[in-house]
């Protein structure tokens, strides 16, 4: 039954459980469609707590028998939990449960995926296990048994006893039961072992299925570098006897940080040079440092409540963005990041999702895993470091450590060891936090009598439920650059909190060229109007890498807006620009290929929507084909010195140096292809041995109107290997040309491999269609029916995945009325939809409600 009214949430209602727990046993008794969950729970009257009733989280949930001390009981049992009398003293709670793991397709709480066992938790799974105060504030210890005829029984914690068909483990630190995690199956352990600091010993099993453990060793060097890396750099040990990861095909997300048991999506982690890409590589280091690192930013603090996510995301995607950085390329990852920040947060910060950092309230808690929480969420540290500087983010950080161990905490604890290491009052600075919404920082500059004054004024468009915004706390790092190119003033951290507020560099020789936003020190728009002159010379010059980069981004981008709207040319200072900055050997091949790239498609829609003009698709794509063709010709001569440069000798190794060359020869090959008509791609493609380079030759085809033998020859070779497979459905609906991609898309949804209920499979296809912006937007409307149509049937099947995929029609609001008809239309139809889950329901009325 599912609820009619679905109930909001609010972070201002909070108050404590009226019990605490002590300890929890539990014993699993598996069967496929019939697993009995017994537990036993110690309870105690909370004496922090006013409200003392007891209720229990539990859905989908058979109640065999209930017992207090011993007692038989009959609780009162909704579609939500249950309420029971309870003694007004320490108490044990004993229940027996019986769970359909077989036909949990939701992928959340016990389910089965390939014949294995497994859990997913986080945020509210654990209620679907057994009846708990599933909240991340009630921390125990837990001792597992599981019974089961399986060869591998895990859960958190270290083994404590094992036997023929059972296996009990015990988890000695307090955790939230959002942590908990039980994997059985027929698994193959790839083993290692790392010493911490201090001499424990850890032994550390990636398990997979049988036939996976060549893809295992990266991962595994991975793990053990971010072992070693919290050590170093932030002083954390690991702090129990194993730690073991798990692969599992069928996953809503990329990994999860359960304690001591990793569960990650296959794609997350396995790897091998013949089936995965130099990106996927990096990825998988990431995400492995990124869950590991939650053992200390999640787990051994915690979150008091889920409006308090970005406590543990924000800052764990902050450290392992430290770990890239120190990995490979600082300049480059932080490239990287803010592409993405730009293709994913910004558009939801800027449309009808835009939500603050910390919420203040919600339906359904899944919807508020977003790139806001996460990347704004990480970006708001790295403005907190950078005004605090380095060694007091040390400090604090060390203190956080100290004072909150066990414990589940809130922003406000967090800001207050900001505090109290700085003597700093962050009350403005926590408005980051409160307020959603991109900030706008224009940019006036003066020049007198050797004097330069930049004027910055901030303002925040109104987004849903905050009409009025307050300014922010904006770090802007700035460096000045004099006319031969020198830096004439290094980089300075201004902080701007008013509205509008100037700031002046005396005794300057000549008018100095300012470097704006250094390393993109804050998350904002920057309006800067200035002549292209100045960004070509930036783009020349500038001594800050990101800055250096933007520049070139900023050119391409006011080429690109005008070759859209005034039919203007291709602009010769951005061709120039680029091309001087490619031929310069001595730059970072991987910094090159990135200076190759222009704005998405997306990225131009919103770029015009915020000059006030209605984007259109198809006059966007064409610009970016035209720009893509005018580069080739103009760097045609470039071409081949760039191949040879990207020219890799030695094994495969998916380190940043060869991964940069890689990326340099196939945005080569990729220009290349617009002037030979894809010959060099059919050539490179089948020398390929790597996927890197299969995969990057493959995309060059489709646009140069060929690569139907390679599509079909690539199925053939890799159509045994479900990573692989969902690259060859990605790529298609993503390159597919915009007239031709509802078509395919919608022909590859017949397709015997088209398991879409496999959430890797079905993001891959409507993902791909959803990225191919002008196919997407099809004037047709039949790409906005399609996926609409997928979402409804996925809906009761997935809800999760259903909801997530709904952010492909965030940004409806910037097009022309026939498309948004169009789309108001299907998200009506999706509304509309009988028993649609609560995680849509709320996505599709946000959405609609802008
Ligand atoms: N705790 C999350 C996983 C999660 C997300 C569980 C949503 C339940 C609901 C995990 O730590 C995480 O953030 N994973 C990311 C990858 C990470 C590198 C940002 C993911 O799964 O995408
Ligand atoms: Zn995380």
């Amino acid at each position: 039954m599912r609820d009619p009214a679905p109930t909001t949430i609010y972070l201002k209602d909070y108050s404590p459980f009226g019990y605490i727990v002590d300890s929890v046993h539990l014993t699993f008794d598996l069967a496929p469609h019939a697993t009995r969950v017994t537990s036993r729970i110690a309870f105690r009257p909370n004496p922090q707590a006013t409200d003392r009733t007891f209720f229990l989280h539990g859905e989908e949930l058979n109640l065999i028998r209930a017992s207090i001390d011993g007692t038989p009981i009959t609780p009162e049992v909704t579609d939500k939990g249950l309420t029971a009398n309870v003694p007004d003293a320490p108490f044990v709670w004993e229940a027996e449960v019986e769970i359909d793991p077989g036909n949990n397709t939701a992928l959340e709480g016990l389910y089965m995926s390939n014949g294995m066992y497994c859990t997913q938790c986080e945020a509210e799974g654990f209620r679907k296990i057994t009846f708990y105060p599933d909240r991340p504030d009630v921390m125990s210890t837990f001792t597992v048994r599981i019974n089961g005829d399986l060869p591998v029984l895990l859960s958190n914690g270290n083994p404590t006893g094992t036997g023929e068909g059972w296996a009990e483990w015990t988890d000695p630190w307090p955790k939230p039961a959002y942590l908990f995690a039980l994997v059985a199956g027929e698994l193959v352990a790839y083993s290692d072992s790392f010493t911490t600091r201090s001499g424990r010993h850890v032994d550390l099993n990636l398990w997979v299925r049988p036939g996976d453990e060549g893809k295992c060793a990266f991962g595994m060097e991975a793990l053990k570098r971010s072992m070693k890396w919290d050590e170093d750099v932030y002083g954390r040990e690991y702090d129990l006897d194993v730690f073991n990861i798990v692969a599992v095909d069928d996953f809503n997300m990329g990994a999860m940080e359960n304690k001591g048991l990793n569960i990650f999506n296959s794609s997350a982690v396995l790897a091998s040079p013949e089936t995965s890409t130099d990106a996927n590589f990096e990825r998988i280091e990431a995400i492995i440092a990124h869950e590991y690192f939650h053992n200390w930013t999640g787990n051994r603090i915690t979150c008091r409540d889920w409006f308090q996510l970005c406590l543990k995301e924000g800052l764990t995607v902050f450290r392992d963005a430290q770990f890239t950085s120190d990995m490979r390329s600082a300049p480059v990852k932080r490239i990287h990041d803010v592409i993405d920040l730009r293709a994913r947060q910004f558009p939801e910060d800027n449309g009808p999702l835009s939500h603050p950092v910390r919420p203040e309230s919600f339906q359904e808690i899944n919807n508020f895993y977003t790139a806001t929480v996460y990347e704004k969420g990480a970006e708001v540290i790295g403005m907190l470091k950078t005004l605090v500087g380095d060694e007091a983010y040390s400090k604090a950080l060390d203190l956080y450590f100290e004072r909150h161990d066990g414990q589940a905490c809130t922003i406000e604890d967090w800001l207050k060891v900001f505090e109290d290491t700085t003597g700093r009052d962050l009350t403005q600075f926590k408005r980051w936090y409160s307020q959603s919404g991109t900030p706008r920082v224009k940019v006036q500059e003066d020049w007198a009598d050797g004097t330069y004054t930049l004027t910055l004024s901030q303002s925040t468009p109104p987004t849903p439920g905050q009409p009025e915004k307050l300014p922010q706390v904006i770090p802007v790092a700035v460096g000045l650059l004099g006319p031969n190119g020198d830096e004439v003033r290094g980089t300075e951290v201004l902080e701007l909190t008013e509205a509008r507020q100037s700031f002046t560099f005396e005794g300057l020789a000549a008018r100095p060229v300012a470097s704006i936003l250094r390393g993109f020190s804050a998350p904002v728009i920057l309006e800067h109007d200035r002549p292209n002159a100045e960004r070509a010379f930036l783009l020349a010059h500038d001594t800050d890498p990101f800055n250096r980069w933007e520049a070139g981004r900023t050119l391409a981008q006011d080429t690109l807006l005008r070759m859209i709207t005034q039919d203007a040319a291709p602009d010769a200072e951005y061709l120039d620009g680029l091309l001087a900055v490619l031929r310069d050997a001595d730059l970072d091949p991987a910094y090159r290929a990135l200076m190759l790239g222009l704005p998405t498609q997306s990225e131009l829609a919103a770029a015009l929507h915020e000059q006030g003009e209605t984007p259109d698709p198809m006059a966007i794509w064409r610009a970016v084909e035209t720009l893509r063709q005018a580069t080739a010709q103009h760097m045609q001569d470039l071409l081949p010195r760039l191949h040879s440069e990207a020219l890799v000798d030695g094994p495969y190794s998916p380190d940043a140096d060869q991964a940069g060359k890689r990326a340099l020869g196939s945005a080569a090959l990729a220009l290349t292809t617009r002037l030979d008509g894809g010959a060099m791609a059919a050539e490179v493609y089948a020398k390929a041995d790597n996927m890197t380079l299969q995969l990057s030759a493959l995309s060059c085809l489709p646009r140069a109107g060929k690569g139907q033998a390679e599509l079909a020859a690539f199925y053939d070779q890799w159509r045994h290997d479900r990573l692989v497979l969902d690259k060859w459905f990605g790529l298609q609906a993503s390159l597919a040309a915009p007239d031709d991609a509802p078509r395919i898309a919608r022909a590859l949804c017949e397709h015997p491999d088209f398991n879409w209920k496999n959430p890797n499979r079905f993001r891959a296809l409507m993902g791909g269609l959803a990225m191919n912006h002008a196919g997407f937007h099809h004037a047709s409307g039949a790409s906005y029916a399609l996926l609409a149509d997928w979402l409804i049937r996925l809906d009761p099947v997935n809800p999760q995945t259903t909801a997530r995929m709904c952010t492909a029609f965030q940004t409806w609001k910037r097009y022309d009325a026939d498309r948004q008809d169009l789309i108001r239309a299907q998200l009506t139809r999706i509304a509309e939809t009988p028993n649609l889950s609560r995680d849509t329901t709320e996505m599709i009325s946000r959405i609609l409600g802008a």
